[in-house]
């Protein structure tokens, strides 16, 4: 990999890194007068720094990506063979890895038939949006267009998938954003009370105040309704019981397309193949990316019924009546090879079953924590997708500042363990710490981890 002046010489790529990388995420200001963390190697469920400075990751590369940890040399062989056979081709072609990719997700999904190739979360999201865009011109005469998205969900960075974005705090000082995006609430039970919800029933209460939006914007002109499973980064918000049947109930009352997107459920966080999967819910269309190929080669993709596919195929004559979209890197096959063995892994080291098994132990072990610490609000997640709200008094529940939920963070990374919390998401609500370590995780990494964030909130908190 290194080669010239970068010839075991860390320090010259720090350097280079600081000299010309910019950043996801980040404020450049500190590294004017500080390197930034260069991660160099990663094993199992663990990374080094620079440095040497070993770190136990308890969010699978930052952001849900790495479900089957670092290091898997039967990964980097399949992506090597495929490019080495057949490296790509634009995707009006289909590939060998990719056919067989779409095979075997397929069999995952009962009632999906169709895969379309992308190579990013947001992007995939797009492709719902077009395709629901398309149908609304092609059926409707383009009334049906609307697409609704719910309070504190994330679809992506593109300004498209901003414009379904829930976190105005990450939405802020991108608009204008596309026309026909409308929100819906959010359904965290734990702020109920905050959106004036009755004391029973959350689930389909929050579900109803769907409808009564559909109602307002007028069925005829709601085409479809994109939600995540398991909100992420907006909160870790796990769906109240009632909800997913009520949400499939009223799409089905109003002829509106069920989008999911499976981003980050996708490929077994909580314990199913989709977070969907827990609900008894059909989507329509399901989005996927980060844990495909667990950040092994950029790959995502939207899966469909048959039934939205017949969409666009039903008149033949007309040139503009099949999808007209192209994305370059779809064709890429790397991306399909390094899915299809990741599949393979999950299914032979059965990490559904441990994901389900040490996502129990973990939620315990936080509700542990929460009897020893009054900061924790609430313990919430499925599976190896869990949070901790932090809150100033757990009467008010008035949320904990920013500033003291990242003194969390960063006191944990310099104990070498790697956590996450939301961030300027959801003005005011960047209060819930983050745990999705790798689906291989054992009792003793989680204990590794919950320790440190015992000493962190004892440390930051008292
Ligand atoms: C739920 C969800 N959807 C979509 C995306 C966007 O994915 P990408 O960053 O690959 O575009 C993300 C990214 O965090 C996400 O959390």
């Amino acid at each position: 990999m290194m080669d010239g002046k970068f010839d075991n010489d860390i320090q010259a790529v720090v350097d280079a890194d600081r000299a010309h990388v910019w950043h996801h995420l980040s404020q450049h200001k500190p590294y004017e007068t500080s390197d930034p963390r260069i991660i160099v190697e990663g094993r199992g469920m663990r990374v080094w720094d620079q440095k040497g400075k070993e770190h136990i990751d308890g969010v699978s590369g930052g952001v849900w990506t790495v479900n089957v940890g670092y290091g898997r040399e039967s990964i980097a062989d399949a992506v090597r063979d495929a490019l080495v056979k057949m490296c790509y081709f634009a995707g009006a072609s289909g590939t060998v890895p990719g056919a067989i990719f779409a095979d075997r997700l397929l069999a995952k999904m009962p009632g999906l038939s169709r895969v379309y190739y992308c190579n990013s979360g947001s992007e995939a999201n797009e492709k719902a949006f077009k395709m629901i865009r398309q149908i609304a011109h092609k059926r409707y005469g383009g009334k049906k267009h609307k697409i609704l998205y719910r309070d504190r969900d994330y679809h992506g960075t593109t300004i498209g998938a901003l414009s379904a974005g829930g976190q105005d705090e990450r939405n802020a000082q991108y608009g204008p954003f596309a026309p026909g995006f409308v929100r819906v609430p959010h359904c965290l039970e734990y702020r109920a009370a905050e959106q004036g919800a009755p004391g029973t029933h959350y689930g389909e209460w929050a579900a109803d105040q769907i409808e009564q939006v559909i109602l307002r914007e007028g069925p005829d002109t709601v085409g479809g309704l994109c939600l995540e499973p398991v909100t992420a980064g907006g909160g870790v918000i796990v769906p109240p019981d009632g909800y997913w049947p009520r949400v499939q109930d009223i799409c089905r009352k109003y002829d509106i397309l069920l989008h999911i997107d499976e981003v980050v459920c996708g490929l077994g966080r909580t314990g199913t193949w989709f977070g969907y999967q827990h609900y008894g819910v059909q989507p329509d269309m399901v989005s996927m990316a980060k844990g495909l190929a667990s950040g092994y080669a950029a790959i995502a993709c939207l899966a469909t019924t048959e039934a939205v596919f017949d969409m666009f195929k039903d008149d033949a004559s007309d040139p503009l009546n099949h999808f007209r979209d192209i994305s370059t890197f779809g064709g890429c096959t790397a991306g399909p090879a390094a899915a299809l063995e990741n599949m393979r892994i999950i299914e032979d080291e059965d990490l559904l079953g441990n994901t389900t098994r040490m996502g129990d132990y973990m939620l315990d072990q936080l509700h542990a924590l929460a009897d020893r610490h009054a900061v924790i609000g609430q313990a919430r997640g499925k599976g190896l997708f869990l949070g901790a709200e932090l809150v100033k008094d757990r009467e008010s529940r008035e949320p904990m500042d920013e500033a003291r939920v990242q003194a969390v963070v960063r006191d944990c990374m310099a104990q070498g363990v790697i956590i996450g919390a939301t961030n300027r998401s959801l003005p005011g609500k960047n209060n819930t710490l983050c745990f999705s370590p790798a689906l291989i995780a054992t009792k003793d990494d989680i204990d590794e981890i919950l320790t440190a964030v015992d000493g962190a909130l004892t440390r930051v908190f008292g």
